[in-house]
Parts: structure tokens; sequence; C-alpha cells
């Protein structure tokens, strides 16, 4: 098979990347990323020379560029991680969501009706269903959970989730698509909560927690979120929404005193920061259908990742801190400057 791997240069995509590259000898993986900010081509170095993997540079929103890729390529399967994923960002700047998120995604689905792809998938996220109140523990969001979004970023994920439904119903277009809590784990960007903590804390700088620190977050390891939708991709059913969860919910503050503790640093960096504007309470997966219907269960629990990720970052310094001074920005030229 061929598969088109967009954002595979990001957090999630890229251990995507590294999954099907390795679990997948006889698969094509072709990783299409536009390298903004948030693309990392160092992420890929443990997969750059391998056979069946291969980059390309480009827009997902720029049309004709897609199309004549499309028609060149002739791929078989294309999953969509590209996205402007930052909600802080899109509450300072919704255009670009709009553009990525939204527009980006209906010009791959036309170039996946145009060139006949034979599964389409989407990377949404569990922020298209709003937020749950934080004193009702026993609601989770299942995949009939009305969308109801709060930030520009979920409302652009939302907006082309239905594009994709669209598709499938209007034109017959085989789309699947997933619906993931919050990720943790290697290569994540360190604006994110996780990393902006861990890099903080190991250099004696405040920490910044929003409001007071009680929202909830339902974590997952980035690479059950993979294997998850590898078997969604194998095996699920045309035109299905399945969501992802692995039932690991946190306050902000725990997580970030659970970082703490494991850096042993002191709880004394922690510092109260104004809210985020329209700041998501609660989100809470059923993962029931994923289970019963796919066999899946993650690897990690809460308490096992996070010990792991914390030793990841310790490990592997000069991957983030290039990101901070901005050096990783030349990996591009370096890499392939003389080839273009
Ligand atoms: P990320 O910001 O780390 O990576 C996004 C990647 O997309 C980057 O490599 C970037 O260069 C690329 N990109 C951006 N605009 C592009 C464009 N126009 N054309 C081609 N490439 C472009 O994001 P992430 O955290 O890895 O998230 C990946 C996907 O998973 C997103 O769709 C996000 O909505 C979804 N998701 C994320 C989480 C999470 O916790 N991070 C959870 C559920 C779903
Ligand atoms: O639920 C899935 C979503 O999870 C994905 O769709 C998004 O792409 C991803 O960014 C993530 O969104 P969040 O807004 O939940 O993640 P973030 O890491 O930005 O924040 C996690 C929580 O921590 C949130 O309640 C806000 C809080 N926070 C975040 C930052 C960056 C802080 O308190 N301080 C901070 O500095």
């Amino acid at each position: 098979m061929k598969i088109l791997v967009t954002g595979g240069a990001g957090f999630i995509g890229g251990n995507f990347v590294h999954y099907m590259v390795n679990k997948y000898p006889e698969d094509e993986i072709v990783n299409l990323d536009l390298l903004t900010y948030a693309g990392n081509l160092e992420t890929l170095k443990p997969v750059e020379d391998k056979k069946n993997y291969r980059f390309i540079k480009g827009d997902i929103a720029d049309r004709d560029f897609i199309m004549e890729l499309f028609q060149k390529e002739k791929f078989d399967v294309v999953i969509n991680f590209a996205a402007e994923s930052h909600v802080d960002r899109s509450i300072s700047d919704p255009g670009i969501f709009v553009q990525t998120n939204v527009l980006g995604t209906v010009v791959l689905l036309d170039a996946c009706r145009a060139f006949q792809v034979k599964r389409f998938h989407q990377v949404s996220t569990d922020e298209v269903y709003g937020d749950l109140p934080l004193d009702r523990p026993d609601l989770f969001f299942t995949e009939e959970t009305p969308l109801h979004t709060s930030s520009p970023y979920s409302s652009s994920k939302a907006s082309a989730d239905l594009f994709v439904m669209a598709y499938h119903r209007t034109y017959g277009l085989p789309v699947t698509i997933s619906r993931c809590s919050n990720n943790y784990g290697p290569y994540q960007f360190p604006e994110k909560l996780i990393p902006l903590m861990i890099s903080r804390a190991l250099a004696e700088e405040q920490l910044p927690v929003y409001g007071k620190g009680d929202n909830v977050r339902d974590w997952l390891h980035v690479l059950d979120h993979c294997i998850a939708i590898d078997l969604i991709v194998r095996k699920g059913r045309e035109g299905e929404v399945y969501n992802i969860g692995g039932h690991n919910e946190r306050t902000n503050l725990e997580v970030v005193k659970t970082i703490l503790k494991a850096l042993g640093k002191s709880e004394d960096l922690i510092h109260y920061v104004t809210d985020r504007p329209g700041h998501d309470r609660r989100y809470a997966i059923d993962p029931t259908k994923m289970e019963q219907e796919l066999g899946w269960k993650p690897i990690y629990t809460f308490d096992t990742g996070i010990p792991e990720t914390i030793d990841w970052y310790l490990n592997h310094k000069e991957w983030w801190q290039n990101i901070l001074s901005g050096e990783y920005k030349n990996y591009f030229e370096k890499m392939y400057g003389e080839r273009l």
C-alpha cells in the first residue's frame, strides 16, 4: 500500500510515521508536511534513511500542488494529521486555523475523490464535543455526543469533520474519523502543557497554570493513539467515527505536580496566571466502540506513561532545546537544501 501521511513532521504524525515505517516495511509511507513552526524534521531522523519512507514539503491547502501530487503518486490511503493544533494560538489568530484545518481538509477530500483513494482518515479531536462539567464525573463523550465547540481551533476541527462526513454521504467517499483525547509522549512541541512544564521546571522557571488548575484532561500516550489509528484505517467501517481514550483523567495541577515531583523540583515554581478565554473544563472519552468493535486497549496508563515520557525529555534535551533556540528550523536546509 502507498500511504500518504500529512503533518508527519509534527508530534503525533511523527510518532505515527515511526510506527508505520517500522511495522510495515512492505508499505510505502509518504510524509507531506509544510514545516510550519510546529513541523520538525529532526523528529524523523530515526527513519529518514529507510527505504519505505519519503518526505515531501508542501501545503495541504494548495489545491494545484495537491492535485498534481495525487495524480503522480496514486495513493491508496490518506491519513490527515496536518493541522494548526494549539488552542491558545487559535484564540490570537483564528484565520490560519480555517485555512489549514478546514480548507486544507476539503482540498484533500477533493483529491481523494478525483484519484479514487481507497480510504481517507481524518485525525480529529475530542474537543469537537465541547466540554463536560467538573461536578458530573459520570458523563463521557461518546460518538453520538453532539458537536458543541468552544475555541476557534475546535470549531475548525468540527467543521472539517462535517465536510468529511458530507463527502461520505454525498459522494460515497470511503472515510473514517477518529476523535482522541489529549496526547503526551516523545516529540511533543514544548508549547503544550506537559513538555512546556518539563522544560521550564528543568530551567527553574515559573510554571504558568491557567486559572485554578482544576480543568481536567484525559491523557493518552501517543503510541496508543497511533496503534488505534492504524487499526481504524485497516479494520474500521467506512463512514464511522471512533473515539480514542484510556480513562486517564487528571487535573492540570495534578499533572504539573507529578512532573515537579519526578524532577525533584519545588512546587513553589507553580505560578497561577489568567485563565484561557473560553477554557474547556473537562474532557473525558468513552472508548467502548474502539474496544468492542476493534479490540483496541491502551498499552499505557498515565502512571506508566508519564515517567517514561519525562525520561525521554531528559534524554533528548537537544531535541527540545533546538526548538527553544530556533535551531531546528535550519535542519531542513541542512538536510534538503542541496537536493531541492
Ligand atoms: P502538531 O502541531 O505537533 O503538528 C502539526 C503538523 O502539521 C506540523 O508538522 C505542521 O508543520 C503540519 N502542518 C501545519 N499546516 C500544514 C499545512 N497547511 N500543510 C501541511 N502540513 C501542515 O500537531 P499534533 O499535536 O501532532 O496534532 C496532529 C493532529 O492530531 C491534529 O490534526 C490535531 O488536531 C489532532 N489531535 C491532537 C491531539 C493532541 O493532544 N496533540 C489530540 C487529538 C487530536
Ligand atoms: O483534547 C485534545 C486536544 O488536546 C488536541 O485537539 C489539541 O491539539 C491539543 O493541543 C490539546 O489541547 P489542550 O488545550 O487540552 O492542550 P494544552 O496542552 O494547550 O493544555 C492542556 C491543559 O493545560 C489545558 O487545560 C490548558 C492548560 N495549560 C496549558 C498551557 C500551555 C496551562 O494551564 N498552562 C499552560 O501554559
